[in-house]
């Protein structure tokens, strides 16, 4: 199984405040959407409660969320208490390319597990502030290919370019 991470970043490193994203880009939540439907996602139990309910879980996709809350309860969602049982949860369905989604921690703890194998990256041509980071500085190490460029128009607020890179 391909373990990948997406995520839309800014110049900062910035990719959220006060549990919710810091941008509206609708082309690249389109990309999102189609990268991502008919796969297992895992998202941190942050993120996740970060979708509006009426989204969530994501349609056409095996929600998987990760907490350390054993009474935690998610309907309609897989909920699993580490890093380790969440991919072993999509593997054991058969997913080929299961998707980490987010939050920070959860973006964090996949990539020092050594564990990603490829990352959908989108750059967000913007600075703004906020409280939760990628590390775009360990990016330089992968073999990196331009999937897509957009400039900044009525459906999103800033120009962004989506990169996918794979591990060497
Ligand atoms: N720009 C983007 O692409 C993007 C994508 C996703 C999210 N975001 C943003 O990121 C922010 C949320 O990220 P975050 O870092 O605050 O939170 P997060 O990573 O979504 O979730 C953190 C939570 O996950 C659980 N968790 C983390 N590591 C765990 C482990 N090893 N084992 C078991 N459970 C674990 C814990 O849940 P419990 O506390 O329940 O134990 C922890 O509090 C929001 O602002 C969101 O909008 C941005």
């Amino acid at each position: 199984m391909l373990i990948s991470l997406i995520v839309a970043v800014a110049k900062n490193g910035v990719i959220g405040n006060n549990n919710d994203l810091v941008w509206k880009l609708r082309d690249d939540m389109q990309f999102f959407a189609s990268t991502t439907r008919g796969h297992a996602i895992i998202t941190g139990r942050k993120n996740y409660e970060s979708i509006p309910e009426r989204f969530r879980p994501l349609k056409d996709r095996t929600n998987i969320v990760v907490t350390r809350n054993r009474a935690y309860v998610a309907p309609g969602a897989v909920v699993v208490h580490s890093l380790e049982a969440a991919l072993e949860a999509a593997a054991s369905s058969g997913e080929e390319e299961v998707f980490i989604i987010g939050g920070g921690q959860i973006y964090a703890e996949c990539l020092k597990s050594g564990r990603v194998d490829r990352q959908y990256v989108t750059h967000v041509d913007a600075e703004p502030n906020g409280d939760t980071f990628f590390p775009l500085e360990g990016l330089g190490s992968w073999r990196v290919e331009t999937l897509m460029q957009q400039e900044s128009n009525d459906r999103n607020e800033h120009a962004f370019v989506v990169s996918r890179y794979d591990r060497l």
